[in-house]
């Protein structure tokens, strides 16, 4: 596929933007190429500047659940920009999403709708060090929370618990008061919160952490974690942000009958547009701003175009069961992929759960912690991306990011995307 107008954009940008991109998953940095550039998408369906038609497994890292361009969810938003596109005041848009939220998520006592993952996540932590008077969080080595300051922190190399900074910028302050505990390690958990449970305030884990492979984690170990918070007092946050609504209308917590204290989502519940939620005990949230002490704000929060795409998008979701679909045609994609990986030099195989699937280098066993994804993953991903790339399938450009699944995704275009595959990997033996 010829690509030189996106080349061309991209040494544009280059000029505009750090690195040429807003978000630095999109710069096709560790695949040594310059990224695509697109101008439209409808479906399972992108299509690049240059005129190139590629299958999406990216949808936008998650949101698009029921694929580019949803019509029910394309109706209702027409309808919302002709009707108003911000308020900055009380209006009926998301108090329909939020009590649709709140009367099939029990543990959803309340909430606030923000404008990103990241704001939700934040926000969640303040409301836990108010609630809790302590001021530490644990986190897990893996997980990621969007880019707040206190959680994009790694483990350190000393003591279990430790951490550094894992960006510049981020005082080492702020760092000190994160802990970072490996996943898939009750023994290093139990310690930690021997040592420090009196100083922490909240465990966030992602419950499905799908932000570096995807380390499917036991059951087990997320039901003691759950329960050695209770035993210590200290809150549990499930970040939900990619989970929420995706593998079951509950997200993780659902699936794994677990009742978190606090809970946050993104992603889906925008429909593609800005929003993010977080919420939980009632008695937590109500330390929130105008109630309570916490203050948290924004301008343009809960934006009633994206409340409405969010609505429309679970609503849709609900009525057609959408998450059993999603579900079986995942599963077609990923037996075929095994099939493909099977008869192919290329050494690959990949791992599902629910609409999200991880392509990775085969280990003997499950991959639960980031120390047990194979090193050279990263360097062995650049071949076969920009081999699918050429035949029109676009996965996520990095080679520890998931790829997601929508309605839109129908057996057909999932037989299509296998035989693009089957291209890309014969072009490359
Ligand atoms: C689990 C999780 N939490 C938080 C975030 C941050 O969300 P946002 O990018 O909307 O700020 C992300 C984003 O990928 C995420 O996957």
């Amino acid at each position: 596929m010829q690509t030189l107008e996106s080349k061309n954009m991209f040494e544009r940008a280059l000029k505009v933007a750090p690195g040429g991109v807003h978000s630095p998953v999109r710069s096709f940095k560790s695949l040594d190429h310059h990224p695509i550039f697109f101008s439209k998408a409808e479906g399972p369906y992108l299509y690049s500047v240059d005129g190139n038609r590629y299958i999406d497994y990216c949808q936008s890292f998650g949101p698009l659940i029921l694929g580019h361009l949803d019509p029910d969810v394309k109706t209702e938003v027409h309808k919302m920009i002709d009707t108003a596109w911000s308020f900055g005041a009380c209006e009926k848009y998301s108090l329909a999403l939020g009590e649709w939220i709140q009367s099939r998520i029990p543990w959803a006592e309340k909430l606030r709708f923000v404008s990103s993952g990241t704001e939700a996540t934040m926000s969640a932590l303040r409301v836990a060090r108010a609630f809790t008077k302590r001021q530490k969080v644990l986190k897990f080595e893996g997980c990621y929370h969007g880019h707040v300051d206190s959680l994009l922190v790694k483990a350190g190399s000393g003591l279990a618990g430790e951490s550094a900074s894992d960006s510049a910028g981020i005082s080492a302050a702020v760092a000190a008061d994160t802990l970072v505990c490996p996943l898939d390690d009750i023994v290093a958990f139990k310690t930690i919160m021997e040592r420090e449970a009196k100083n922490i305030a909240v465990v966030v884990i992602e419950p499905l952490p799908a932000n570096f492979g995807l380390l499917i984690q036991r059951k087990e170990f997320l039901q003691e974690i759950a329960a050695i918070c209770k035993q210590y007092d200290v809150l549990l946050l499930f970040d939900e942000v990619i989970s929420g609504f995706r593998v079951a209308l509950g997200g993780m917590a659902e699936v794994l009958g677990i009742r978190p204290d606090l809970v946050c989502y993104g992603k889906i519940l925008g429909g593609g547009f800005p929003v993010g939620c977080y919420g939980g005990r009632q008695d937590a949230m109500n330390m929130v701003a105008p109630l309570g002490p916490v203050y948290q704000a924004g301008t343009l929060s809960a934006n009633p175009v994206g409340m409405v795409a969010g609505l429309t998008t679970l609503q849709k979701m609900e009525r057609l069961n959408g998450w059993k679909t999603l579900q079986e045609r995942t599963q077609l994609l990923t037996q075929g992929m095994l099939e493909l990986f099977k008869t192919s030099k290329t050494p690959y195989t990949v791992t599902s759960f629910a609409s999200l699937f991880w392509i990775h280098l085969p280990t003997p066993s499950a991959i639960r912690r980031i120390q047990d994804i194979p090193t050279s993953q990263g360097p062995e991903f650049r071949g076969f991306y920009l081999a699918c790339l050429d035949q029109g399938l676009y996965l996520s450009p990095h080679a520890y990011e998931v790829g997601f699944t929508s309605l839109a995704h129908t057996p057909e275009v999932i037989e299509q995307t296998l035989q693009i595959m089957k291209g890309a990997l014969g072009k490359m033996e």
